[in-house]
């Protein structure tokens, strides 16, 4: 069978830390989304490892780690990774393994990302850059090029090709740029991706699920950033939610049990659009300062806010959450007052949808206030040890959303995390 770990808001809910935790349990671990846009972070023995393309249970020796075919490959950021997580002992020939369907980030793609943000002016989306746009336009346009084109000797013809039409669309966007230095590694990478393991994903994964292996396919970015789901147009440019596991490893429906959704304990963004429970004053900075919000892909600080059960119920609902896990619930432990967003006031009116754009009206959250636990919760093991204004927290959590906070992980650590 196949269980899931995703992101239930706008990503950085610290679903690689929660990965790495569970990813003992798991043969496979498996991405089927997203590109370099994503930034997961854990610490293996004190030693902080942030991956944007290689699943994090990279560092279990037992579990195979796959890049699915849903997924968008810059084979620079790879070869990078490749060697940042070969230095501490893991071999990728051994247990990384890609799926041919997989599609390539080519430098273009990431000149296209710079051409159309710019292009937007004032009501950019707040890209990462990495030429994730762009890259999911070709697949869907039927231009890319896949991995499995590497073994072709038309490779460097359809590379040129696809080359030319986006400089057709550079010189449209009247926006120039040398790219040579990144063809250059873009060309080593492609010999090194050349080396790995690239696999018919869809037969691999479905034989050892019928010969009974675990698997667990990992998100990136988060349900609000899903491009038919989220707060477009500000998203990202795939599926997140639950449903792009079928889609981005060739996994029938019926194959997924489990769907953990990961949510922070508060709420944070980065990058443009909606957000109903930003906090732009001292609040917001203390979460921010208190919570290192400071994007893992890109260094840029993170918009932070009070939780959303408006929105973290309807991200339960679209992904069928069976159990939620609540992060950085530490980094509220100063706090004397905690908020929650329980409904919306859209233009006068109380909602408890998300509406289909949010930035069609203002949206004013409507939010409850809870005690605080004020107290050092980041040591602690068991749920009985956790305080009660905590539990009062999380009960309320519960009932709102409609599915059960499972977890809570209190520090950035492998072991700091309790179980409900
Ligand atoms: P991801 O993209 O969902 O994997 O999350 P990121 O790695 O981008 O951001 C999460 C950040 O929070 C990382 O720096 C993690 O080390 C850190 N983190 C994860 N869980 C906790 C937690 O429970 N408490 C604290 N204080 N930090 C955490
Ligand atoms: P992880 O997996 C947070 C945001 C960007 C931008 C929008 C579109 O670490 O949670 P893109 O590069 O996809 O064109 O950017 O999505 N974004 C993320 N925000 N965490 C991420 O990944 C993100 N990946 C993309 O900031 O607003
Ligand atoms: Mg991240």
């Amino acid at each position: 069978m196949v269980d899931v770990i995703l992101g239930l808001q706008w990503g950085d809910e610290g679903k690689g830390k929660i990965v790495d935790y569970f990813a003992p349990g798991y043969d496979i671990i498996a991405r089927f989304q997203g590109g370099p846009n994503a930034g997961h972070t854990l610490y293996i023995d004190g030693k902080k490892m942030v991956l944007h393309q290689i699943p994090s249970g990279i560092f279990h020796p037992n579990t195979v780690n796959i890049i699915g075919n849903g997924v968008v490959l810059d084979p620079v950021t790879l070869k990078r990774e490749c060697a940042a997580v070969a230095a501490e002992g893991v071999d990728v020939r051994k247990n990384l393994f890609i799926a041919q369907r997989t599609n390539i980030i080519i430098p273009t793609h990431r000149a296209l990302d710079k051409a159309s943000e710019l292009s937007k002016g004032e009501s950019k989306i707040g890209s990462t850059l990495k030429g994730i746009g762009p890259a999911y336009m070709d697949k869907t346009g039927r231009n890319a090029l896949r991995v499995g084109d590497l073994l072709s000797p038309d490779f460097d013809k359809h590379y040129k090709e696809l080359k030319k039409k986006h400089q057709q669309l550079l010189d449209n966007f009247q926006f120039s740029e040398d790219i040579s230095a990144w063809e250059t590694e873009f060309f080593e990478a492609i010999e090194f991706l050349r080396t790995l393991n690239v696999i018919n994903c869809e037969y691999y994964i479905n034989d050892q699920i019928s010969a009974g292996k675990k698997v667990l396919a990992e998100g990136a970015q988060g349900s609000m950033l899903d491009v038919d789901f989220g707060t477009f147009p500000f998203v990202t440019s795939s599926n997140t939610i639950s449903a792009g596991v079928c889609t981005g490893l060739g996994i029938a429906p019926s194959k997924i049990k489990e769907v953990l959704g990961v949510t922070k304990a508060y709420c944070t963004r980065v990058g443009g659009g909606p957000f109903p429970t930003e906090l732009e004053d001292a609040t917001g900075e203390e979460l921010r300062k208190i919570g290192n919000e400071f994007g893992a892909t890109t260094g840029r600080p993170r918009r932070c806010g009070w939780i959303d059960l408006v929105a973290l119920r309807f991200a339960c609902m679209i992904n069928g959450v069976t159990q939620v896990i609540m992060t950085k619930a530490d980094v509220l432990d100063s706090f004397e007052e905690l908020q929650v967003c329980t409904a919306y006031d859209i233009d006068g009116k109380t909602s408890q949808e998300v509406p289909f754009q949010m930035n069609n009206a203002p949206i004013t959250p409507l939010l409850q206030a809870f005690k605080g636990w004020n107290m050092d919760t980041s040591s602690i093991k068991t749920a009985t040890e956790l305080p009660a204004t905590m539990h009062t927290y999380i009960d309320f959590i519960n009932q709102s959303i409609g599915a059960p906070v499972k977890y809570v992980s209190n520090g950035p650590g492998r072991d700091q995390i309790v179980k409900i």
